[in-house]
């Protein structure tokens, strides 16, 4: 037995890694970790020769085997090659103004949709897209935001993801697939969630100008929020308001979501049960990931007035 133990294991029995994370580190562009990002505008990219743009991985505490996050550039009047990827992807726009086609397949209808800053909207699976920018001065950031390396750890070939030609039953190129998300009633409505009223819909122009946010009382007096739901997909999104010297109770949950600001100022304190408190401060375009079951609260805005 002690001769064995010091043999070295030709197959280890844990892998030590996600599939997904030696994919991601196999492309050579950089990846931001941490607990948050303080901009996502103005992080570093690098040329991804493969995709035909600077882009940028984050993956923070709490994202490892769950969800995947990126950035990308459109250089000014430029279009990105195309690229069909199989699974769901959340778009937010970081910066700038352009446009996105989508089709399924070869010969099958196109769809083009405009976005502009803080709009948001979902790649359909097995779809092919194109993004382009539509300013002429400055290039265009967006952000990325898939499952994919769950995906990965259940079928580990890249292949399947990027080269894959099954051909999609869903139905972009409908008149009403990307029209703008809709405010829908919820029929078995969690009173105490604040799910009374949800946003429906594949394209979200403007995360700002949501006004009819309903009141979500458990997470402290003055905040609202408005939970998202993407026609035929299991990701979905939820976004909260605080007023001016308001705070959020404290909660916790499951690993893997990615916070983006989409305005304001102010800061996160998060923390495991018993450890120490780690401060986040935020502003427009900030990302942070609470790790997998500790607490996270915004208390009193830094700023106030
Ligand atoms: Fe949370």
């Amino acid at each position: 037995m002690a001769d064995a133990a010091k043999q070295e294991p030709v197959i280890t029995m844990w892998s030590m890694e996600f599939t997904y994370d030696r994919w991601m580190k196999s492309k050579g562009i950089p990846i931001h970790r941490g607990y948050f990002i303080e901009d996502l505008r103005t992080i570093e990219l690098e040329w991804w020769e493969e995709r035909g743009c600077k882009s940028a991985f984050i993956q923070l505490l709490g994202q490892e085997g769950v969800s995947a996050s990126r950035v990308t550039e459109v250089p000014p009047g430029k279009s990105l090659p195309p690229v069909k990827f199989a699974l769901d992807e959340i778009v937010y726009v970081l910066s700038g103004r352009g446009l996105t086609t989508v089709w399924a397949s070869e010969g099958k209808p196109k769809k083009n949709f405009e976005w502009q800053e803080h709009s948001m909207f979902l790649v359909p699976r097995n779809h092919w897209h194109v993004f382009s920018n539509m300013q002429g001065d400055k290039p265009i950031r967006l952000f990325h935001y898939s499952y994919m390396p769950m995906a990965m750890s259940a079928l580990p070939e890249p292949d399947m993801y990027f080269n894959n030609p099954y051909e999609s039953k869903i139905t972009v190129a409908d008149g009403d697939f990307y029209s703008e998300a809709k405010m829908v009633q919820a029929k078995d409505a969690d009173e105490g969630l604040g799910m009374r009223a949800f946003w429906y819909g594949n394209f979200f122009p403007d995360m700002r100008a949501w006004n009819k946010l309903d009141a979500n009382e458990r997470r402290g007096a003055g905040g609202k929020s408005v939970f998202m739901q993407f026609p035929n997909s299991e990701l979905t999104a939820h976004m909260s308001v605080f007023a001016p010297k308001t705070y959020k109770k404290a909660h916790r949950h499951g690993p893997g979501r990615a916070i983006i600001i989409p305005a304001g100022e102010g800061y996160s304190i998060m923390w495991e049960e018993g450890k120490e408190k780690i401060v986040c401060p935020w502003h427009e375009c900030s990302m942070i990931t609470p790790p997998d079951k500790w607490f996270h609260q915004v208390p009193w805005p830094r700023r106030e007035g």
